[in-house]
């Protein structure tokens, strides 16, 4: 049974308004909303003054490693970082080894899950092996309880293979997510195609690479109409493609990562691996693209494609180093920074971390399967599932690698001065993380 507890002082950010409000947790559920609310003589009373409570932050893309690639993240060090970011779910990406493309291993990740303090759901694979050759049994993981499906690591190439699994995707009910980057045109580049990868002598990889496989994403989804979810877009191109197809009626949510909102390719010039990830950073102008997106709706959610990587993958040459950087712990920051620091609209910032993404993901609602998992993103009103995260605006830390709860260490944001932090994170009820500090 979970405790009680009241959240004491801080600003709730509904899904219209901010009001300075105590929230009540009962037995999981939110119990009580309003200004000096009465709480049980037991319960556990947590600071939020100076603070933003609103409804716990889901990340639609997470690499959570396990099974295969423990050395790097487990799900329960994944979740663990992910609580101290203030999420309460994440979904678990399926580039691990076995990939998770069939029920057995869908069920291994979510039992894993279930043991952790938050909610952790499964994205599926689209093909058998994410090889790209063959559709894997969407159904059966769908009937555990996964909503969302991807190659993610990689795109589908196929175009054909891509209809097709769209159109089961239809069927079923379900959300297609891509990873677009065209392999042909991406070839073996490690860092953004243009005058600097030629100056530095780095293979490039072209903003068209991704440009062609949204197009045609898009192009898919409307003539089969199913919904798609665009991963990680990184250029201004890409997101004027979703805009034009929305305007078509196509049934389409896209994603920035906190990295593409926050660096740009300048740092690809110290050769420091920590800076490769796929899709590659790219320029200002294409960062300044994405943050005006995110901020007038032409972007969903921010999702941070954390990608855990020992130091083998990474203390390598460039171009042979595996690509991806961590982004759990600093999202929230990085997130109000890209929205305008101090000036960032408290509303649209929980949007994009938590109720859009809670949305495409199917979590708004509880889910009795194996995936069992309580309701996301909901308005922090009285009867919704206490799923809550508790920020400080005022706080500044500065990132240190060493004191990260991901079992990996790569960063690029180590020194850098974040804008704000969590406080508490409540996950299904529980006080997860309190003071910054994670209870389990
Ligand atoms: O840089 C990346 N790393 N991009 C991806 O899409 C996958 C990820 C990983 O799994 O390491």
């Amino acid at each position: 049974m979970a405790e009680s507890l009241v959240l004491r002082g801080g600003t709730v950010v509904h899904t219209d308004r901010l009001a300075r409000e105590d929230v009540l947790v009962v037995d999981g559920k939110i119990t009580g909303v309003g200004i000096d609310i009465e709480a049980p003589s037991d319960a556990r009373v947590l600071d939020a003054s100076d603070c933003l409570v609103g409804p716990g932050f889901v990340d639609l893309h997470t690499h959570l490693r396990e099974p295969g690639g423990e050395e790097a993240e487990t799900v329960a060090t994944g979740a663990r970082a992910a609580s101290l970011g203030g999420y309460s779910a994440i979904v678990a990406m399926p580039n691990t080894t076995p990939a998770i493309d069939c029920a057995a291993v869908v069920a291994q990740v979510l039992t894993l899950g279930r043991l952790t303090g938050i909610d952790v759901q499964v994205a599926g694979a689209l093909t058998r092996g994410r090889e790209g050759h063959s559709l894997a049994p969407m159904a059966e993981m769908a009937a555990l309880g996964v909503t969302m499906f991807t190659d993610d690591g990689m795109g589908v190439q196929d175009s054909g293979l891509m209809r097709r699994a769209m159109e089961y995707a239809r069927g079923l009910g379900v959300v297609v997510a891509d990873h677009c980057e065209d392999e042909a045109l991406a070839g073996t580049g490690s860092m953004n195609e243009g005058s600097l990868s030629a100056r530095l002598g780095l293979e490039g990889r072209s903003a068209l690479a991704e440009e062609v496989m949204v197009a045609r994403d898009l192009a898919l989804a409307e003539l089969v109409g199913c919904q798609l979810h665009l991963l990680h877009l990184s250029t201004g191109r890409s997101v004027e493609l979703v805009v034009d197809a929305r305007k078509r009626g196509v049934d389409v949510s896209a994603e920035v990562a906190p990295h593409h909102l926050i660096l740009t390719q300048d740092l690809c010039s110290t050769y420091d691996t920590l800076f490769k990830v796929h899709p590659p950073l790219r320029t200002q102008r294409d960062v300044d693209a994405l943050r005006l997106a995110l901020a007038d709706g032409s972007l969903d959610a921010v999702a941070t494609d954390h990608a855990p990587h020992p130091p083998q993958s990474k203390d390598r040459p460039f171009a042979d180093a595996a690509p991806g950087m961590l982004g759990l712990e600093q999202a929230f920051a990085l997130t109000r920074e890209a929205l305008g620091g101090a000036s960032a609209d408290p509303i649209r910032i929980f949007e994009v971390l938590s109720r859009r993404p809670a949305a495409i993901a199917r979590l708004r609602t509880h889910d009795a399967r194996l995936g069992g998992h309580s309701a996301h993103g909901g308005d922090v009103e009285v009867g919704d599932d206490a799923n809550l995260c508790v920020v400080d605006l005022d706080a500044r830390p500065i990132v240190d690698p060493e004191r990260l709860a991901s079992r990996a260490r790569n960063t690029p944001y180590a020194g850098r001065v974040m804008q704000g932090a969590v406080r508490h994170t409540i996950a299904r009820g529980d006080a997860v993380v309190i003071d910054g500090e994670a209870q389990r």
